[in-house]
């Protein structure tokens, strides 16, 4: 997607020598690149959130492989950064299939082969979540374009955290649906779910933004009221590990507005890449990994000064004690869709869509 005029993705890779990313800690308030050279820096880069979103780490952890064997293609190598790298962030899944299907394709390869082959796996992974997000938005959009033919008015959009071309490679899961909706001239307004404690909504309003989405940054605890009063017309997130009974793991704080969009009978869909389903995963509710990030997240917020300049505030006092949970789980019966590569399907459908996964149950 373009950020003023110019055409970027979130990672890219330099020369089979390094890896380029969008530092997303200095968004929205400043566009910053890094170069990452290192696999250990990149461990970095995904524990941080440097890079962040289920899509994106999946992808950033495939060229962390790729940097390990530029390093050392041996398995014991290979197997060390793997490890770092898996245990950066614990719920996304997107992370361990990207480990090991990089792991597949370079086990199966002599030493001296591997390094070449690392990069060409992790291009080809980064370019399928390309295609991947093209093809949700090309379903979401016209889930949107109904809403508009039904109703004749613009269709309200209400999503949480963030799930945008910063999320992935490039176009998003949720939001490939707006912007494609969007471009094929649906009319639409984005509520955005400001996403507490680490504020993606600001993320979010910041890529809508730049498309020219007419959008609404909102509080986290507005949405139930928006639906009462009709204004919302369908929720669509993200998602981070969806079981395969087609429970969603998803940003903290995703649940309630599933619990709201419920009890005002507000279609609830989530855009789902197959990367992301969890085919192991039974009873998401309680066997999905959920990340407890640091307490400091809630402490203290960041922002701008009134001289435009980075500032911290301290929040809270460091004598109250702290719970940071980043996740949570949408039970399969408060889902009307998961929108996926390869269409929209009721959750207990999802199955039939990969007939192919079968195998890894
Ligand atoms: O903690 P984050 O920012 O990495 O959270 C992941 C997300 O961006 C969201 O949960 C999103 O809905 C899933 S990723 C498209």
């Amino acid at each position: 997607m373009k950020v003023n005029g110019v055409a970027y993705r979130s990672i890219w890779p330099i020369g089979q020598r390094s890896v380029g990313i969008i530092d997303q800690t200095r968004l929205p308030y400043e566009l910053h690149t890094l170069e990452l050279a290192d696999w250990r820096a990149m461990v970095t880069a995904i524990a941080s959130m440097q890079v962040r979103g289920a899509p994106l780490i999946g992808v950033a952890a495939a060229y962390g492989i790729a940097l390990a064997a530029n390093q050392d293609a041996d398995e014991a190598a290979l197997d060390a950064a793997g490890q770092q790298l898996l245990a950066s962030r614990p719920t996304a899944v997107n992370l361990r299939w990207a480990v090991q299907r990089m792991r597949a394709r370079l086990d199966a390869l002599p030493r001296s082969e591997r390094r070449a082959a690392a990069w060409r796996e992790a291009d080809a992974i980064a370019q399928e979540d390309v295609a991947i997000n093209r093809s949700i938005g090309s379903y979401g959009s016209a889930l949107l374009a109904q809403a508009y033919a039904r109703t004749g008015r613009p269709v309200n959009v209400l999503t949480h955290c963030n799930a945008g071309w910063i999320a992935t490679v490039d176009y998003g899961t949720a939001l490939s649906s707006v912007y494609l909706a969007y471009d094929a001239g649906v009319p639409l307004h984005v509520w955005v779910d400001e996403t507490r404690p680490r504020n993606q909504g600001l993320l979010t309003a910041w890529e809508l933004g730049g498309h020219g989405v007419p959008h609404t940054l909102i509080a986290d605890n507005a949405g139930g009221h928006l639906m009462q009063h009709g204004k919302v017309d369908i929720v669509l997130v993200g998602a981070d590990r969806v079981g395969r009974e087609g429970d969603v793991c998803n940003k903290i704080g995703t649940y309630l507005k599933a619990l709201a969009a419920r009890e005002s009978s507000v279609p609830f869909y989530a855009a789902v890449p197959s990367p992301t389903i969890d085919w192991q995963l039974g009873d998401a509710l309680r066997e999905a990994p959920i990340e407890e990030r640091a307490a400091s997240e809630l402490r203290i917020v960041q922002g701008l000064d009134e001289r435009g300049r980075r500032a911290s505030v301290e929040l809270a006092s460091p004598a109250s004690a702290v719970a940071n949970p980043a996740f949570d789980v949408t039970p399969a019966r408060l889902v009307t869709g998961l929108i996926t590569e390869r269409g929209i399907v009721r959750p207990d459908q999802l199955a039939s869509l990969f007939p192919e996964a079968g195998a890894t149950r």
